[in-house]
This record gives C-alpha cells, sequence and structure tokens, in this order.
C-alpha cells in the first residue's frame, strides 16, 4: 500500500517537502517499509505557473484534495485560516496532519491535539518552532524526566540574519531584509519577523509544550528588531557585546512570564555566537543542567526536513501501536 500525502501550500517549504519526497524516495520506504507520494498539492492561486508533475493533482479545492484517499496533510501555508479549518476538517476524516505554521499552532495547537487524540490520529508541529531543528522534539524528551525552568532563545531567521548583516559588514536594514527575503528566510510578508510576532508565535508553542498553558498575550512584552539602530549595534560591537533578538519564557512566581526583545548580550551568554540565519535556544533543566541547541530557524530544506520527521515518526509509531495490540 502506498502512503498518500496531501500537501497544503506550493511556497518555499511545501517546494521543499515535494523535492525532498522525491530525492529520499527510496530512504523513507526503507524506514516505512512502504511507497510514499504526494497525491495532491493545494494551492491559492490555480493560474500561476508551477512545475509540478503532471501526476500531481493540483487544486484549489480543499475537499477535493481530501476525496484523493490520503493518509496525511502536510500544512505549509501561513496564517490562522484558512488554516486551521483545513487541519480541523482532515483530522475529523481521521487524517495525520503535520503543520509548520506557528500562528494558527500557537491559537489552536491544544484544540488540534485533543481533537487528533478523539480521532486517533496524530498531529506533529516540529517545524512550527525553529525550523528542522529538533527544538520541540528534544523539549518532549527532557520532559520526560526534567523540569525546564526557563528557555531563553533566537527563535526568527529573520531578524538574526539582519542583526549579523548590520554588524558584520554594515548592510543597511533595508538592504538586508531583502536579501532575507531573496533567501527565502522572511515571510512573504516580513512585518511578523521584523516585529517580533514571528517569535511570540514560536514562544507559545514552547510554553504550551513546557507548561501546558500560555501567559496572557496581552501580558507578553513584543518588540521587533525593526527599531534597532545601526548605533546601537556599533556600540554593542565597541564593547565587545552583540545585539541579539531574544525570546525568554520561564516559570516564575507560580505562573509562566515571557518576553521577547532585543537585547545586548556578552561574549559568555551562548546566544552570542549564534549568527546568520542560525536559530539558538538555551534550555535550564533542573537535571540535564542547561543545554544549548542550534540550527537552521528558517529556509526550504530545514523546514520541510522537520516535517518530514515529522511525518516518518507519526507512521512509525501508528506501526509500532498496532503491533503492540495485535
Ligand atoms: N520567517 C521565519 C524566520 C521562518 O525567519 O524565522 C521560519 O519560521
Amino acid at each position: 500500500m502506498t502512503i498518500r500525502i496531501g500537501l497544503l501550500g506550493y511556497g518555499t517549504v511545501g517546494k521543499g517537502v515535494i523535492e525532498i519526497i522525491h530525492s529520499h524516495q527510496e530512504r523513507i520506504q526503507a524506514l516505512l517499509g512502504e511507497p510514499v507520494e504526494v497525491t495532491g498539492v493545494l494551492v491559492q492561486h490555480l493560474k500561476k505557473k508551477r512545475e509540478i508533475p503532471s501526476s500531481i493533482l493540483v487544486t484549489s479545492d480543499f475537499d477535493r484534495l481530501l476525496l484523493q484517499d490520503i493518509d496525511i496533510v502536510l500544512e505549509a501555508i501561513v496564517g490562522e485560516e484558512p488554516s486551521f479549518t483545513y487541519c480541523k476538517k482532515a483530522i475529523e476524516q481521521g487524517k495525520h496532519v503535520v503543520t509548520a505554521n506557528k500562528e494558527m499552532y500557537a491559537i489552536h495547537g491544544k484544540e488540534l491535539k485533543e481533537l487528533a487524540s478523539k480521532h486517533s490520529v496524530s498531529v506533529g508541529y516540529e517545524s512550527t518552532t525553529v525550523a528542522g531543528t529538533p527544538v520541540i522534539r528534544t523539549l518532549q524528551q527532557l520532559l520526560q524526566v526534567n523540569q525546564v525552568e526557563k528557555v531563553e532563545g533566537i527563535l526568527n531567521g529573520t531578524s538574526n540574519f539582519i542583526l549579523t548583516k548590520m554588524r558584520q559588514d554594515g548592510t543597511s536594514f533595508e538592504q538586508s531584509l531583502k536579501e532575507a527575503q531573496q533567501k527565502g528566510y522572511a515571510e512573504a510578508d516580513p512585518t511578523n519577523d521584523i516585529k517580533g510576532y514571528d517569535a511570540f508565535y514560536k514562544l507559545m508553542n514552547i510554553s504550551e509544550l513546557l507548561y501546558g498553558k500560555q501567559p496572557n498575550w496581552d501580558d507578553v512584552y513584543v518588540e521587533g528588531i525593526d527599531r534597532v539602530d545601526p548605533t546601537q549595534i556599533l556600540e554593542a560591537s565597541f564593547m565587545d557585546k552583540k545585539i541579539k533578538h531574544v525570546a525568554t519564557i520561564e516559570w516564575k512566581d507560580g505562573d509562566v512570564r515571557a518576553s521577547i526583545q532585543p537585547i545586548s548580550l556578552t561574549e559568555h551568554h551562548p546566544l552570542y555566537s549564534i549568527d546568520g540565519v542560525q536559530n539558538g535556544v538555551v534550555i535550564h533543566t533542573d537535571l540535564a543542567g542547561p543545554l544549548t541547541l542550534s540550527g537552521p530557524g528558517a529556509g526550504a530544506s530545514s523546514t520541510a526536513s522537520g516535517m518530514i520527521e515529522d511525518f516518518i515518526t507519526i507512521f512509525q509509531q501508528s506501526y509500532n501501536n498496532v503491533h503492540q495490540f495485535q
């Protein structure tokens, strides 16, 4: 039997998913014991020219995609809607879902998880947060025995890329942002990247995982990098410091506290040396000590890699369950 995938979105990440599934077909088949194919792709504008193999259905009608008898939906579109409606519908029809949509997941992740459990399917969301760098997976693993007291992270690749270019090469903010867009790091509308909301959604996903709740969104201080002045960057440099966009979440006084803002870091801070599109998280645990994880936080191949890992894990787990109960 072939495992059939319905892909939502054919932007930077969607293209990356199809490319990896084709280039790694043999490897994935060896892992799952069955061939895998992308059966259909949901796009917004049907008329746009795309190089998608003719064997794949290209449609702008989600119900038509579902009729393709797919087993799993890989969702790589942006924003709360129609993403949430599609994911909900897919789950209700017994399909697994993997999403890279940080905003939708921050708002509806809990609900989707509960719904998925009712319908005996799974939801993967590794790529919502720090792309394919396994932050979610690592936190899930650590939480089996550790308490995570605090996480500090550089969670937006575009912001870190811009700050790095401004400091290293003296490139202007506008030019650096343009480059981040050309490289496929920034969102089509980069407002959320540079104003801190992209990092905010990722931090909320981490909060939900760590503490089973999110802080009241109005209580979270969110400041982006759009007001960082080149002079501030230069001044920090003279003092051997770097300005980094840091998101922090911690359990304090019986509640979750969070903030997102540009901060000046000394070389002793583990996030100091994380430059370019790299993201990093410092995880403060009670048993395993402070751990730092870093890797690409944006880009087609990293994000698609995280989604495909989720997809493989979901099927491996469902096979294990079947064997357990047989
Ligand atoms: N625009 C995002 C970033 C993409 O720059 O981090 C990954 O979520």
